[in-house]
């Protein structure tokens, strides 16, 4: 349990109702009462989120991990007020997100994960004008204005119309009006979906600095990489239900097979399988022509051993890999499918 979260969650629940005539998907239907583990009401509801609890703590970088579909839009949706929860509760820093959503969104900088800018006005306007929405006096939006700008490398673009900045410039963009009214977490859907690999480096140095001027961050993700990279605790969420939490380091000793050895041989691997079986420390080991594939609990200490055994066996070692617990393994064990 964390002391003080500045997110908590309890038993969140989400059914978007299903295509019935007459019932509007945003109106008062939503209201439904229901106790976790209920079952939808028709079978074409969906139910987005199954009882999420979560708490995050203030100044921690926060991934949500799933699939498409698992939920993390709809996680966002209800903590960032665009979505009313069907049952529970969601609090930001005390304020809860149905009763309080104006002082929550006072409290909240969000980066959709559809970049939905403004795109009559230019790059700077589209700060002023979302400033002026938080009342922020006007001489005090352009000096923060300029300063977002040149902080995330688009200074240059300021009087650009937003269809005349690149994807990832629109990105930033959205971040930069994030942040305009000085929020104290920030939350991001899929921030480097689409982005070209330098750009989502960039991206990433971005969200880096921010978080160690101590802003609370919650960002999904469907990319291992990233998660594992930038956030300090991740919770990996599957059809709206939360699979496991920790920090990355955690989860990935939590993945089985431990570490994963390739060896590729000058020619087929299969006399290699019984011998190396037997190690001590080796979970699994699988060949496939001239590749020896071999889990162990701790791969440095068997290389020696098992390039012994091929030696034995009349072969030669090309190339060796060694793969680390992942959170793929991880994911791959708790839902039987492939993350990315
Ligand atoms: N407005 C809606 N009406 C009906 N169903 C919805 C609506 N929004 C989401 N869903 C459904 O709820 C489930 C969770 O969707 P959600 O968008 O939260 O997932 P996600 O994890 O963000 O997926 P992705 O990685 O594709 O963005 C999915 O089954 C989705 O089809
Ligand atoms: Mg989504």
């Amino acid at each position: 349990m964390i002391l003080a979260p500045i997110i908590a969650t309890r038993a969140l629940r989400k059914i978007y109702p299903g295509s019935k005539p007459g019932r509007s998907l945003f109106g008062g239907g939503l209201a439904l009462p229901g106790a976790p583990g209920m079952t939808p009401r028709s079978p074409t509801d969906v139910v987005a989120l199954e009882g999420l609890d979560l708490e995050v703590a203030a100044g921690e970088f926060f991934g949500l991990l799933g699939p498409n579909g698992a939920g993390k839009t709809t996680t966002l949706d209800i903590l960032t007020t665009r979505t009313r929860p069907t049952s529970g509760t969601a609090l930001i820093d005390g304020a809860d997100v149905v009763r309080e959503s104006v002082r929550v969104k006072q409290r909240i900088g969000v980066v959709p994960q559809r970049p939905n800018p403004d795109r009559s006005l230019t790059a700077i306007e589209n700060l002023l004008f979302h400033a002026a929405y938080f009342g922020i006096s006007k001489s005090v939006a352009l000096t923060r204005a300029r300063e977002l700008l040149a902080m995330l490398g688009i200074a240059t673009r300021e009087t650009a119309r937003v269809p005349e900045l690149s994807g990832g410039q629109q990105q930033r963009l959205m971040i930069a009006r994030a942040l305009i009214h000085q929020p104290s977490v920030l939350f991001l859907d899929e921030p480097t979906v689409g982005l070209d690999p330098q750009a989502r480096l960039a991206l990433w140095e971005i969200l880096r600095k921010l978080h160690a001027e101590g802003r609370t961050i919650v960002m999904t993700t469907h990319y291992m990489e990233e998660a594992d990279r930038l956030c300090d605790r991740l919770a990996i969420v599957d059809h709206g239900r939360l699979l496991a939490i920790d920090t990355p380091a955690n989860l990935k000793a939590r993945a089985p097979g431990g570490t994963l050895l390739e060896l590729t041989l000058d020619g087929d691997a299969g006399g290699c399988a019984g011998p190396a079986g037997h190690l001590p420390g080796v979970l699994r080991v699988e060949t496939s022509r001239e590749l020896l594939r071999v889990f162990a609990r701790r791969g440095e200490e068997v290389i020696a051993q098992l390039i012994k055994i091929v030696d034995q066996a009349g072969r030669t070692v090309t190339n060796i890999h060694l793969a680390p617990p992942s959170l793929e393994t991880l994911f791959i064990s708790l839902t039987g499918r492939k993350l990315e």
